[in-house]
């Protein structure tokens, strides 16, 4: 994961590149560090620690120079030291780099430098990124970047610069995302748009083997395979600055969960020829199967039944990081359809190219316009909810479902009625989080002393049982499981004991009765019921009220924003910062 910044042109450096870090801090944050150049002398300043709490200690503001790279990491190799922070320098200290991804075969790199006589200060793998540029250094830091790049296996996204040639900052990439800010008199490289939609919108997308060079006045292309010149394109961001600042919430998760009754409104704006084309594709495919990690495969179970239900077509929904073990059987006549709101995460782009390269089509339903996955893509519908920021998904989530919505209804002839009822739901969402924010705090402040609580329900309030449990888990760290009502007594009712929190999705749908029955069965065993239904019923402890919809589909939309808005206050109320969950990174851009 981590994220990458690096800027050329006449601002003071250390300050921007600060600020650019602080938003990007949602791709890792255990520690972080700056480099600039001031002419022809390079200065470091990192260290594990929060991104604020470091500048209170470097002072990174006060950094001389208009040029540098910077670096906030998601430890995967090395632990969380001051050492293993990014940038890393080469053995003169003149030439330092920071990476993203992972380098495969950094052991074997890293015991040929040592033998030649380099000398390492880290245990990470991108330590011997800086090494091997210094070792192919003749002069020229695009040339040594271009031989060092050819050396290593895995992923990375690798910003460059050198004390010896100030006035220039190399990129290059393969499988982790890089883009190039392009401004007047000033240049921006960064692991996405964040951090520099406020000084310039348009952006170039780095695609795997791609490099750049780029000078404050320039911006330069080039392959890696033999570092001859690219043309590129440029695209426009179409969010704003304000759209990643927090709004007045205390954080970024509560401002997420209070977008979505806007967020509902923006999944309607599909391009409607795109949409039908989407739709008629997944109806003659042979086989189609939906392919994402956490909360995004969470929608795809939802669009799985709905699509069965609305549209009568069966489709399969695997685990991005297992479905690697099938990709490589998949046989012409296939969908791959990728559903992920960062377009970034190493699992699902894995089992993508290699089905690909099978002849699978590849489909997407992203957030991120111009990301990996988006790019991959033959066809891609948009969440269009603006930038997700916390990283726990919420919006992103209710996006995705609706997107769903959408094309099981477009894909039955309906697109009408879905459209209709996206915006009659976006209303429904408005009042409850209106009416129930409050209630959902103090059943979070309950919940943050519990060590334990289940989810229950079934078809597809199954998947809301699912989320629900890993929006507790991910921010509370309070353990959590969501699982099918009709599975709990194979075995998990056992756990079951007086005052053991139980949150039912029972709406009264096709699943009521039969959900409404094994709740009870918690209860007979002591559990503390909480109901999440339409319709009260004594057999709740707490009944938590969900607004009466026109369609059973659209109840999980409505269901899963009381345990989005539970989990935050339980979080709040253990201390914990729900924006930055530890050991957890936005983007998963590592497998
Ligand atoms: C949980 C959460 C994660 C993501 C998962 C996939 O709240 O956000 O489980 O859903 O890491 O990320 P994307 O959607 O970016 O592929």
């Amino acid at each position: 994961m981590c994220g990458i910044i690096g800027y050329i042109g006449a601002r003071p450096a250390g300050a921007l590149l600060f600020k650019g870090l602080k938003r990007l801090e949602y791709r890792g944050y255990d520690s972080a560090g700056v480099a600039t150049l001031d002419g022809g002398k390079l200065e470091i300043r990192k260290d594990a620690g929060k991104i604020s709490e470091l500048d209170e200690k470097l002072h990174f503001e006060s950094m001389a120079g208009s040029m540098g790279i910077a670096h906030t990491r998601w430890a995967t190799h090395g632990g969380v030291t001051r050492e293993n922070a990014h940038p890393h320098a080469d053995c003169s200290g003149a030439i330092a780099i920071v990476h993203n991804g992972i380098i495969e075969n950094f052991q074997e790199l890293k015991a040929e430098l040592a033998a030649k006589g380099h000398s390492f200060k880290s245990e990470t793998d991108s330590e011997v990124i800086a090494h091997l540029i210094e070792d192919n250094y003749k002069g020229d830091l695009e040339k040594a970047a271009f031989e060092a790049a050819k050396r290593l296996r895995g992923s990375f996204a690798v910003l460059a610069v050198s004390a010896k040639e100030p006035g220039k900052i190399v990129c290059f990439k393969r499988e982790s995302p890089l883009l190039v800010g392009l401004g007047n008199g000033e240049m921006f490289a960064a692991s996405d748009a964040t951090p520099i939609v406020e000084y310039t919108r348009r952006v170039v997308f780095l695609e795997d083997g791609e490099a750049a060079a780029l000078t404050k006045d320039s911006a330069k292309f080039y392959s890696l395979d033999d570092w001859k010149p690219l043309e590129k394109k440029a695209s426009t961001v179409e969010w704003s600055a304000e759209d990643a600042g927090k709004n007045g919430y205390s954080h970024f998760m509560l401002k997420e969960i209070f977008e979505q009754p806007q967020a509902l409104k923006a999944v309607i704006a599909q391009d409607e020829k795109n949409l039908a084309a989407f739709a008629e594709e997944l109806k003659k495919a042979k086989r189609v199967i939906a392919v994402a990690c956490g909360t995004a495969r969470h929608s795809a179970v939802i669009g799985k039944h709905m699509l069965d239900r609305v549209a009568g077509k069966d489709i399969e929904v695997l685990i991005a990081s297992e479905f690697e073990y099938f990709a490589d059987r998949v046989e012409p006549g296939t969908i791959v359809l990728a559903v992920s709101q960062s377009g970034e995460t190493a699992d699902v782009l894995d089992g993508l190219r290699r089905s690909k390269a099978k002849g699978a089509r590849i489909m997407s339903i992203v957030n991120v316009k111009g990301s990996s996955i988006d790019r991959l893509s033959e066809r891609s519908l948009y969440l269009n909810c603006g930038p997700e920021i916390a990283v726990a998904s919420t919006k992103a989530f209710m996006a995705q479902c609706a997107v769903f919505y959408l094309l099981a209804h477009a894909m039955a002839g309906k697109l009408e009625k879905a459209e209709g009822d996206l915006r009659l739901l976006s209303g429904l969402v408005q009042q409850e989080l209106d009416a129930a924010n409050g209630k959902m705090k103090e059943i979070g402040e309950e919940l943050a002393k519990k060590q334990n609580a289940y989810y229950l329900g079934r078809g597809v309030n199954y998947a809301i049982a699912l989320e629900g449990a890993l929006k507790l888990k991910e921010i509370s760290y309070v353990h959590a499981e969501g699982m099918p009502a009709g599975e709990l007594k194979h075995g998990t009712l056992a756990l079951i004991e007086k005052g053991t929190p139980v949150f039912l999705l029972n709406p009264e749908d096709y699943t009521y009765y039969e959900s409404l029955s094994n709740g009870i069965e918690t209860r007979a065993r002591g559990a503390k019921l909480f109901g999440l239904s339409n319709k009260e019923n004594k057999a709740y402890d707490e009944w938590i009220r969900l607004p009466e919809t026109i369609d059973a589909l659209l109840y999980p939309f409505l269901s899963i924003v009381p345990l989005q808005l539970i989990a935050y206050y339980a979080a709040v109320a253990r201390g914990n910062d729900p924006d930055k969950p530890r050991n957890l990174a936005k983007s998963v851009t590592v497998k």
